[in-house]
């Protein structure tokens, strides 16, 4: 695996993707401008809600950046060795995209990057897509399975796809997991049905990276663990919700998103996301003032880390401590 500065892996994503044509745009403010539905921008996909609505993009339909991103629904998780609030997302979006080959398109490009690029074992790469639902009327993502099957034929891996994975977890050999629309499907409110009219969303496909290959076998992708680390999110956002209905998007939008921070764990071929060099000279300096080792108190320590990264890209956005909106401080904290 390639060892990358985080410039040089920002530099990597990027350099990539305008190689296979995407325009890079920057990283919108943690502060969303014009979306009065969310104190601070928590995926690279928000700032593009209008394009992925159908609004024309000024800069094109094929797109990359590295967002910004705050997510405070992630809080309590903070401590552990993944989680955080503050995160950079990479994003790659394809607006209007040509529905016979939007998936292969999506899929050919993430997985050249991790796996060509970057060096990335596929041994240790595992996947989840939707496998459909009766109720909703929606059909297995039989599309994106077999393209991801061929990928891991390519490298003389099969594919095996695992059904049932909360009973079986990696036993049966699993490769590909299939789960419901709790797992894999995305839209901004969570969950299909709560999709109001006229909504986009769609099936994900998400990308895992295991920490810990011949660990517990009845783990899986989704279970709470920490041997499989998410690492990219695939949405095929193709449905649009009508009445009751949800109704195929005849032109439909990639939205992809990567966790730029767990890419580099990934590479570090550790499970901290706090060992990687994102992390390493707030650590230092954190140890300095506090006269403690990071090994010391590790959840203390990690919580420290996050939090001040968050606040201090918060300040530099323009928020300020205050008792409404993005400012608001909670009582007793
Ligand atoms: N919008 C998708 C996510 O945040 C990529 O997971």
């Amino acid at each position: 695996m390639v060892k990358m500065t985080p410039d040089e892996l920002r530099k990597s994503y990027i350099d990539f993707m305008k190689g296979i044509g995407a325009s890079q745009v920057p990283s919108s403010s943690l502060l969303p401008e014009n979306d009065p539905s969310t104190l601070f921008t928590g995926s690279g996909m928000q700032p593009m809600v209008p394009y992925l609505l159908g609004e024309k993009h000024p800069i094109g339909n094929e797109i990359a950046n590295i967002q910004k991103c705050l997510r405070t629904v992630d809080i309590d998780e903070v401590g552990d060795t993944s989680h955080l609030t503050f995160f950079e997302m990479i994003g790659r979006w394809e607006f209007k995209a040509n529905e016979n080959n939007y998936k292969k398109k999506q899929i050919d490009a993430i997985w050249n990057w991790h796996i060509i690029e970057l060096g990335i074992d596929p041994g240790r790469l595992y996947i989840s897509a939707f496998i459909g639902s009766d109720d909703l009327n929606i059909q297995k993502d039989t599309e994106a399975i077999q393209i991801w099957s061929e990928k891991f034929k390519s490298v003389g891996i099969e594919p095996i796809i695992e059904d049932d994975p909360y009973k079986y977890g990696t036993s049966r050999g699993g490769k590909i997991f299939l789960y419901d629309e709790k797992e894999n499907w995305w839209c901004r409110a969570g969950s299909p049905l709560d999709m109001p009219v006229g909504e986009p969303g769609g099936p994900d496909s998400e990308m895992f990276y295991d920490l810990e290959p011949g660990g517990d076998s009845l783990d899986h992708p989704a279970s709470v663990s920490e041997r499989f680390l998410e690492i990219g999110n695939n949405v095929f956002m193709c449905y649009k919700k009508e009445d009751t209905r949800f109704v195929k998007m005849q032109n439909p939008n990639i939205d992809y998103g990567g966790g730029l921070e767990r890419i580099a764990t990934a590479l570090n071929g550790e499970k901290d996301i706090y060992n990687t060099a994102f992390f390493l000279n707030p650590k230092k300096k954190l140890m300095e003032l506090s006269g403690k080792q990071y090994t010391d108190d590790l959840k203390s320590f990690r919580i420290i880390l996050d939090h001040v990264r968050a606040a201090t890209f918060l300040i530099n956005d323009g928020a300020e401590p205050a008792n409404s909106d993005a400012g608001y401080k909670q009582e007793g904290y």
